[in-house]
């Protein structure tokens, strides 16, 4: 065995606005068997991470919720902590960016790029909300695609087209939170001057720092020119306000990646034997890997290594990225129940069998990886179930039974074994590189041939024949050993089963260098069932949960909709306050679709002698001539609202958790419209 290294692994920081989904988890599960596998070889090797915190969706949301941002991120926090724990991932430390390290650190990082001359000021024109009065970001402005002429299109790009371009290009913009047209304000932006770390990041980026596909882009990034990046944000912001700029605050992609570092430092401050400069000051002899999605590479690998070396810290040894996750070879989709949260799959299946299979197929590129649900079932079945753990099951019993739980002194298949073991060094480099697919078509392999084995000897043939009982022990002993070995090589996937292996065994924790020994003439507990298979029936039951988590769920990907299902009661309002509105019955005289609106209905009110013509997002529950003729209750004192298909002249009342359990009330006959509701 080589020299114990020092290695510390990230995971991309995840948003504290939303829950874990699969995706995320293909990030987790690649980086957590990496980092356990380098902890089993004997090396020192430290994993952190920290919820990302900052930033207006955030902020948002929790206005929308009633609560602090403060209050939102400790929530969300310990769910996602949960969510990993249940799913096995084996942090040293997770943090959060809305901390006093971070705080610290990013301060200092920004001062040192000041004082190195590398921060500059300029005033630039942004989309602002009259109504809201706060500055946009590209997400929270929404208009028709200026190529395609698509409506309900981010500032950024169209989902439809694919074009991008700048908020400003878009066809009748209107903010995302208030439906106001925005206005173009100007403000004052502190930039990073990227462009100083040219000739620095060419170098970088020559090195073997990160995958091929990731120099490519790299090197189209430097060639089209590295421009100043706008690091602060007005207020209201959520985020670290910078003490000599009162009203600017870091931009969220400022402080997060220094959100690695400040949970490194949380972590030193409970380890008397971490120094923190060791680890990241610019001389350190440690390694550093950052693993990522391909979505966030432009931030790891222009930016962060950027920051790093002005502020005078070491640099990444390497940014890893991976691909993104489908579903049965599409994109993940609330609709078919295959955006699956990762509680969601938790009460349903246990977290190993993804872990496995994520493990079966992920390699060291940025290809997408696709979970296809029916192979998912028939891989952990097959491989699991009926390879591995069927091994031990067809040879502890005999031991058990016969031979009181204890295995031979001697071994008459001493080469089988070692041929095993002699397996390690090629199986650890394919951990090592990430190829993990390649690593479990290997063990499989091996699983196949120790079932060959026991399928030769026929240990329930010798077990009904006089005198053989030596050939038997023998058999079910080296069968025992070679399950041992495999359970070592998956130990980084399979934490538990290697667990419950491990005392079934009655054996002390297996790392790397425990195959080398064989054992012998030691005593075995008895056998339970080590890992059950997945039932069809589990699955369809997880895909319709996932259904109904998407009414009830407020997801983060679209800022400015969400059912009210889960969303806690407002702050209390006066009986003064609730006196203003003013509800009426109302008849709708007509219905009907809006071109290029997935949720939204125009209807045509009757209040009894005066029209209104309201927008409500109620299109997945009702047909337009379900609601013909019918009467609704409306708010019919609603400022009128400019949206982007129209004017909206007050509001239907509706209840439900959303989707198509989505009723708008109509009271009993005998009302009329204009009718006052109390
Ligand atoms: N907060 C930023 C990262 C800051 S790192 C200093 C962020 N958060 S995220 O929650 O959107 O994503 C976290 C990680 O999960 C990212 O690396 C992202 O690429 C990954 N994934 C999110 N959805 C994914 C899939 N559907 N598939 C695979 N990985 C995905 O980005
Ligand atoms: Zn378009």
């Amino acid at each position: 065995m080589t020299q114990p290294r020092q290695i510390l692994v990230t995971s991309a920081l995840p948003y504290a606005n939303g829950a874990i989904h699969l995706g995320h988890l293909v990030e987790y599960i690649q980086t957590d068997i990496w980092v356990r596998f380098q902890k089993l070889r004997g090396h020192q090797c430290l994993y952190v991470c920290a919820d990302d915190a900052h930033g207006t969706p955030i902020m948002l949301r929790a206005q929308r919720e009633g609560i602090t941002p403060e209050e939102l991120i400790a929530r969300v926090g310990e769910e996602h902590r949960a969510d990993f724990a249940d799913f096995h991932i084996g942090f040293d430390n997770f943090h959060s960016t809305h901390s006093e390290e971070n705080r610290e650190l990013a301060m200092l990082i920004y001062t040192r790029l000041r004082e190195g001359g590398h921060i500059s000021t300029r005033s630039i024109k942004q989309a602002f909300d009259p109504e809201e009065k706060m500055f946009l970001p590209d997400r929270f402005i929404k208009g028709s695609c200026p190529r395609c002429k698509t409506p309900d299109q981010y500032g950024d790009s169209c989902e439809h087209c694919g074009a991008t371009y700048a908020p400003t290009d878009l066809i009748d913009p209107v903010s995302a939170i208030s439906g106001a047209t925005p206005v173009e304000k100007e403000t004052e932006h502190f930039f990073f001057e990227l462009g100083d770390f040219e000739a620095m990041l060419k170098e970088w980026t020559a090195g073997d720092h990160m995958q091929p596909e990731i120099r490519h882009k790299l090197n189209e990034w430097l060639d089209s020119g590295l421009r100043p990046w706008d690091i602060t944000r007005d207020a209201p912001y959520f985020g670290f306000e910078i003490p000599d700029a009162p009203g600017k605050y870091f931009y969220v992609w400022l402080d997060a990646p220094i959100g690695y570092m400040a949970s490194f430092r949380n972590l030193c401050a409970r380890r008397a034997d971490l120094d923190f400069d060791a680890w990241w000051g610019a001389d350190s002899g440690t390694e550093l890997y950052h693993f990522i999605g391909k979505d966030i590479a432009y931030f790891h690998t222009l930016f962060w290594p950027a920051m790093l070396r002005g502020a005078g810290f070491r640099l990444p040894s390497a940014v890893f990225c991976h691909g993104f996750l489908t579903v049965n070879g599409q994109k993940m989709s609330k609709s078919r129940g295959t955006f699956i949260m990762a509680r969601t799959y938790l009460e349903h299946l246990d977290a190993e069998y993804l872990r496995y299979y994520y493990a079966a197929k992920l390699g060291s590129g940025i290809d997408d990886l696709d979970l296809n649900l029916e192979d998912f079932m028939q891989r952990v079945n097959s491989d699991l179930v009926g390879k591995v753990v069927n091994i031990a099951s067809r040879c502890a019993g005999f031991i058990r039974k016969r031979f009181g739980g204890r295995l031979s002194a001697s071994l008459s298949e001493a080469a089988l074994i070692d041929s095993f073991a002699a397996r390690g060094e090629a199986i650890a480099a394919l951990y090592e590189q990430r190829e993990f697919g390649h690593a479990m078509r290997e063990i499989m392999a091996l699983a196949d041939q120790a079932n060959q084995y026991i399928d030769e000897k026929k240990p329930w043939v010798i077990a009904k024949e006089e005198g053989r009982d030596g050939e038997l022990q023998d058999i079910c002993s080296t069968g025992i050993n070679l399950y041992r070995i495999l359970i070592a090589y998956l130990k980084p996937v399979l934490p538990v089963l290697a667990e419950k292996s491990e005392a079934f065994l009655n054996i002390a924790p297996l790392d790397w260098a425990a195959v080398a020994t064989p054992l012998v003439d030691h005593e075995i507990n008895k056998f339970k069932p080590l890992m059950t298979r997945i039932e069809k029936d589990r699955i369809d039951a997880m895909v319709d949960a996932s259904k109904d988590d998407l009414a009830a769920r407020d997801d983060s990907a679209s800022p400015a909709s969400g059912p009210l299902h889960d969303d806690p009661i407002a702050p209390e309002i006066d009986f003064d306050d609730f006196a203003k509105l003013d509800l009426r019955v109302a008849r709708i005289v007509r219905a009907e679709h809006v071109e290029g609106a997935d949720k939204l209905l125009r209807l045509t009110l009757d209040l009894g002698g005066e029209t209104r013509n309201v927008f409500a997002g109620i299109k997945s529950a009702y047909a337009p001539e379900d609601l013909e003729g019918r009467l609704t209750v409306m708010v019919a004192n609603l400022k009128p609202r400019k949206m982007r298909f129209g004017v909206s002249e007050g509001m239907v009342l509706a209840a439900g958790p959303g989707g198509k359990d989505l009723w708008i009330l109509s009271p009993d006959e005998g009302a009329q419209p204009g009718m006052k509701v109390k």
